[in-house]
């Protein structure tokens, strides 16, 4: 199976799994994370890359004016649509090659636990798809997991990509390879200097959040 194939067939499996997620209680740094994300999509049009099972959707869309959220994989888009959130779409999308959101540009964009799946041979390909659904003067927020020193599944490199992996293993027994980068500030910066302006990392376990103003959107409409 091919990376995308393993990743596609992973996040499928695991949907319902997610799912689950979304009636727990959200930890003190989510509920900080969920407060900076409603504020900057406050009023704003907002897109929403890789939206999974809509744990993070569900507390934008009140606030936003509206809400583009995609994912590829069709399980993880169904539990999305099962909570049947105000002025909210749902796209069925690859996220390397936004196709079907149409022309329009949003004021708004947020990816949570997406951007560490990337390959580095397709950072730019990810961000310059984005960026072109974005307007001039567009923000962005990016969420993403440190490594914990208590995780056990295998992680290890490859010198061909130079990315690194994880095994993931599912309650059923399988277990898929899966792109898994755990950054740190440094990495992110130089990775997003050519993308953004004014990134602000919040770097404290279990995980990091960022802003920053995207360089070159679409014009302002
Ligand atoms: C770790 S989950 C994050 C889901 C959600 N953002 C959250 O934080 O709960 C990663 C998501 O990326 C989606 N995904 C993986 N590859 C993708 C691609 N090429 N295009 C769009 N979505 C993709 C998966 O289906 C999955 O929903």
């Amino acid at each position: 199976m091919s990376e995308v194939d393993q990743m596609h067939a992973y996040y499928s499996a695991r949907a319902p799994l997610m799912a689950q997620r979304l009636a727990t209680q959200p930890s003190p740094q989510v509920l900080e994370i969920i407060g900076q994300l409603r504020s900057m999509a406050q009023d704003q049009t907002v897109l929403e890359i890789a939206c999974g099972p809509g744990y993070w959707t569900r507390y934008v869309a009140p606030v936003a004016r509206e809400t583009v959220a995609t994912d590829y994989s069709v399980k993880m888009l169904n539990f999305a649509r099962a909570q049947f959130l105000p002025k909210t779409r749902y796209i069925h999308d690859d996220a390397y090659h936004l196709k079907n959101i149409g022309g329009v540009k949003f004021d708004f964009g947020f990816a949570m636990h997406w951007v560490s799946h990337i390959p580095i041979a397709r950072w730019k390909q990810f961000f310059t798809t984005f960026h072109s659904h974005m307007k001039q003067g567009a923000r962005v927020m990016l969420v993403d997991d440190i490594h914990r020193p208590d995780d056990h599944d295998p992680y290890y490199s490859k010198l061909d990509t130079h990315d690194s992996y994880e095994l993931r293993q599912l309650p059923d027994g399988s277990s898929y390879e899966i792109i898994k980068t755990y950054f740190t500030p440094g990495q992110l910066r130089e990775l997003l200097a050519p993308f953004g302006r004014n990134i602000d990392i919040h770097f404290t376990r279990p995980r990091w959040w960022l802003t920053y103003d995207v360089i070159s959107g679409g014009n302002r409409r």
